[in-house]
């Protein structure tokens, strides 16, 4: 079983659809293990981008996602993390394939609507960041 970080991003948002955005997750059989709404400070934005620190996009993303609230969940399930980046779709929404999250919802390679964890120890990482202990039922 593995576990990923997913965060829907401003630009979803802004256009209602975290519950459309966790719903679909939802139906692809991933258990919803914690859920919140918060609007992230530079810190935490800093701390969740740290291996991107130094990229040409490192400062537009921090002010970007630290821009309006944000819904942070995290999903469990076997192969989680393939799963949740198969379902999102490639980064890059006009990249991203017929179907995926990003190809429907996504607007720009940084308004891409959502985020998820990249391997099963950036998800371990990244939950930590957003939700302790006491907040993870699963
Ligand atoms: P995310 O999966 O949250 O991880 C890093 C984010 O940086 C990425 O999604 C994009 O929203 C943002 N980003 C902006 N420009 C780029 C870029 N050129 N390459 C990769 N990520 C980018």
């Amino acid at each position: 079983m593995e576990k990923s970080l997913v965060l829907v991003k401003p630009d979803a948002m802004e256009r209602q659809l975290a519950g459309a955005i966790i719903g679909r997750l939802q139906a692809e059989g991933l258990k919803l293990i914690a859920l919140k709404m918060l609007h992230m400070d530079k810190a935490m934005a800093e701390r969740h981008y740290a291996v991107h620190k130094g990229k040409s996009f490192f400062e537009d993303t921090i002010a970007y996602i630290t821009s309006t609230p944000i819904v942070a969940a995290a999903f469990k399930g076997e192969d989680a993390i393939a799963h949740i980046r198969k379902v999102m779709g490639a980064t890059d929404p006009s990249k991203a394939a017929p179907g995926t999250i990003r190809k429907d919802y996504g607007l720009d390679i940084q308004r891409n609507s959502t985020h998820a964890s990249d391997s099963p120890e950036n998800g371990e990482i990244e939950i930590a960041n957003f939700f302790t202990k006491k907040e993870i039922f699963g």
